[in-house]
């Protein structure tokens, strides 16, 4: 699985391209494919690629600053938590998505960032001003997508180390 080895936070972004909505749409697919509790299925997502809408969310905080460089994102939402059977297991659900945008991007070649938004209230807040999310729903993440400026930048800096792991019992 060198997609999952090899993916790594992309910052910088080949602004002449463009990501297809097509394509967009098979990330939003992979996303949604993957395990919620009970099978709630608590996830919307918005695609945004107006550069204006973009440079506003980049100003949300200083870990969305890197959003100007990008000039196409998703945003997994939330449903309604007073829709769904098990709320207290949303953000399990929203991040389950969230990464498998990450790895399917990395397949495709494309550069990814998760930009954190979820549990912080004034991000929420702002976001789902800006993209004018409702009626209880919530911006959970923002995942900056594009060509990667430098294609190098996948590669495999092996985190891993046995002490991580024990056996049996911890
Ligand atoms: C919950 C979460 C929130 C994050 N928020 C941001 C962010 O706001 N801005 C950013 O540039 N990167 C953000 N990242 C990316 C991390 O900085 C990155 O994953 C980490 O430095 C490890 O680098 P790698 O993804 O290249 O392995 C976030 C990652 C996670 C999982």
């Amino acid at each position: 699985m060198d997609e999952i080895l090899n993916r790594r936070s992309i910052r910088k972004y080949d602004l002449s391209k463009q990501i297809s909505y097509e394509n967009l749409l098979t990330l939003c697919k992979y996303a949604e494919s993957a395990p919620s509790a009970k099978n709630q299925r608590s996830r919307e997502y918005i695609i945004v690629d107006d550069k204006k809408i973009i440079d506003e969310l980049s100003l949300v905080a200083k870990g969305t600053m890197i959003l100007s460089e990008c000039n196409t994102l998703i945003v997994p939402v939330g449903k309604s938590p007073n829709t769904i059977s098990r709320p207290e297991m949303q953000a399990e659900d929203l991040s389950a998505a969230t990464e498998n945008i990450l790895i399917a991007a990395t397949k495709f070649g494309f550069g990814s960032c998760w930009c954190g938004i979820y549990p912080i209230e004034d991000r929420i807040n702002k976001v789902n001003e800006i993209l004018n999310i409702k009626d209880g729903k919530f911006a959970f993440s923002i995942i900056a997508l594009g060509y990667p400026l430098n294609k190098d930048e996948f590669k495999d800096k092996n985190k891993f180390s046995l002490d991580l792991v024990t056996h049996n019992r911890g």
